[in-house]
Parts: C-alpha cells; structure tokens; sequence
C-alpha cells in the first residue's frame, strides 16, 4: 500500500473557491454517470463542512439530472431525522429542498433499533438498490467524506473495530453522549467508488491533514481510504493545508488548484 495519498491534493485559496471547482466536478461526474449507466449515485457525509457546498450546489446545480441521482449517506446519527443532528435532516434543508430530487431516490439509514441492526437493514438497502450478489460490493460514482481532527472519516473512529470489517458494507457505532450512536459504510464500500473526494477545511484539522496526505499509510482512519481503480481527491482550503510541507508551494506532484 502506498505511504502517501494515492489521489490529487488541492488546497484552495479559500473555502469558496473549493467548492467552487466541487460544484463543477459534481456537475460533470452527474452528467457522466447519467450518460453511462442511467444514474448518479451518491454517499454523502454530514458535520458542518459541507453544509455550505450543498447550498452552493443546490443554487448553482440548475440543469443537472436530479430526476436521476440517488443520495445515500456514507454515515448517519441514529437520531430522528427532524434531529438537528441528523446527517440526512442537514442534507435536506441545505441541498434537496433546492433541487427536484425525487423522493424516492433518497434511501434514509433506516432506524432499526440498535447500532447493528440499523446497519444491517441499511445493508439490505443497499443489497437491494445495487442489486448485489453475495461477496459483491455497492459502486458509488462520488463519495463525499470529511476529516475529523481525531483523522475519522464517515463514522470509522479510530481503533473502532469497524474500520477493520472487511465483509460487511455497513457497521454500527456505539458512540458516548454527547455524540450519538451512528452507522457507516465500511472501508471495502469507500474504496469501491468511482471518486472518492475529501472536503476539509480549518486550521485545526492541519494535522490530521499532514497525516493523510504525507502517511504513513493507515495512520489514521482516513489514512486507510485507498480507493482501487477509482479517482481520489482532498480539496482544502488554505487553513487546513498549511501544515504540508512546501504550503503554499505544494510538494511536487500536487496542485494548488487556486493556481488552476
Ligand atoms: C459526521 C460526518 C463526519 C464528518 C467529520 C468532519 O457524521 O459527523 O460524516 O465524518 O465528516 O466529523 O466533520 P466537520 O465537517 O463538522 O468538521
């Protein structure tokens, strides 16, 4: 496994310029999927990074195939989905009351009682959406992750065992209050993906950053998202680039997308 990110590093000048060129590669990735297959589907995450890119995307997105693109969560709080916690409530208000998506292209994590029996009916969901055989894996054509500042991404903490599920598609959580309970795609499921893309901003995930981009491989959780045969990209603003070595030069090999 290589040591540092196998995929493109672009660290923007601000986070509107970020989303920006998010908004633009969202467009295109649609319109590709739709050509291709009929549809474009998605694994979103939740936290406050992205909340202003759905917006932006739900005011720039006009004319894109909503009609055919399916939101699934890449990780959900096991909360009621009126819940100002609630990954899917945030993703609604902020992007799917702007543009038609039909409401049956949005497959909510089920609330099923625990952690694990929620992750088990989200399975099936998947299982049925994707029409998978047994050993047969789900392929998104985007997901969108975030980075904690611990370096977890989607709900894989770390030294959770989930990050070590290798079978399953999803895993349940069990998380301390204040935090709740959630369930994730696995890491087998992320790698899987057509494009995998980081969206991280804030000087206080720099470190964690740094980690993920410069390695060791699967120092952290986010370290170990290696996509096989699929585009992976970290889009940052400058605050959280500035810990890699040579900001605001990048290290050779990388690109200042602001300089795109
Ligand atoms: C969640 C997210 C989570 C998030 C990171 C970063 O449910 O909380 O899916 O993985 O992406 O915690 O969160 P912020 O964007 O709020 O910093």
């Amino acid at each position: 496994m290589s040591e540092e990110f196998p995929g493109l590093v672009l660290a923007f000048a601000s986070k509107e310029t970020l989303e920006g060129f998010l908004v633009r590669r969202w467009s295109q990735w649609s319109r590709e999927a739709v050509a291709r297959d009929g549809r474009f589907v998605v694994a979103l995450s939740g936290g406050r990074t992205p909340a202003t890119f759905f917006e932006r995307l739900g005011a720039e997105g006009t004319g894109l195939p909503w009609d055919r693109t399916h939101i699934f969560l890449a990780d959900e709080r096991l909360v009621p989905p009126d819940d100002p916690a609630s990954n899917l409530g945030m993703i609604r208000e902020r992007l799917l009351h702007r543009v038609p998506v039909p409401p049956a292209n949005v497959h909510p994590v089920p609330l099923a009682g625990t952690p694990a029996t929620s992750a088990e009916a989200y399975e099936g969901v998947l299982r049925g959406f994707f029409e998978l055989g047994p050993g047969e894996l789900p392929r998104f054509d985007l997901v969108l992750l975030g980075i904690g500042a611990d370096g977890h991404t989607a709900s894989l903490f770390p030294g959770d065992p989930g990050l070590e599920e290798t079978k399953r598609l999803t895993v349940g959580v069990r998380r301390t209050a204040p935090d709740h309970d959630r369930v994730s795609l696995t890491l087998p499921v992320i790698d899987h993906t057509r494009a995998v893309v980081f969206m991280v901003t804030g000087a206080e995930k720099s470190p964690a950053v740094r980690a993920v981009v410069a390695g060791p491989a699967g120092a952290l959780p986010a370290s170990r998202v290696r996509p096989e045969g699929g585009q992976a990209y970290i889009l940052l603003d400058s605050a959280a680039a500035s810990r890699l070595a040579g900001w605001p030069e990048p290290p050779p090999g990388q690109v200042r997308a602001d300089l795109l």
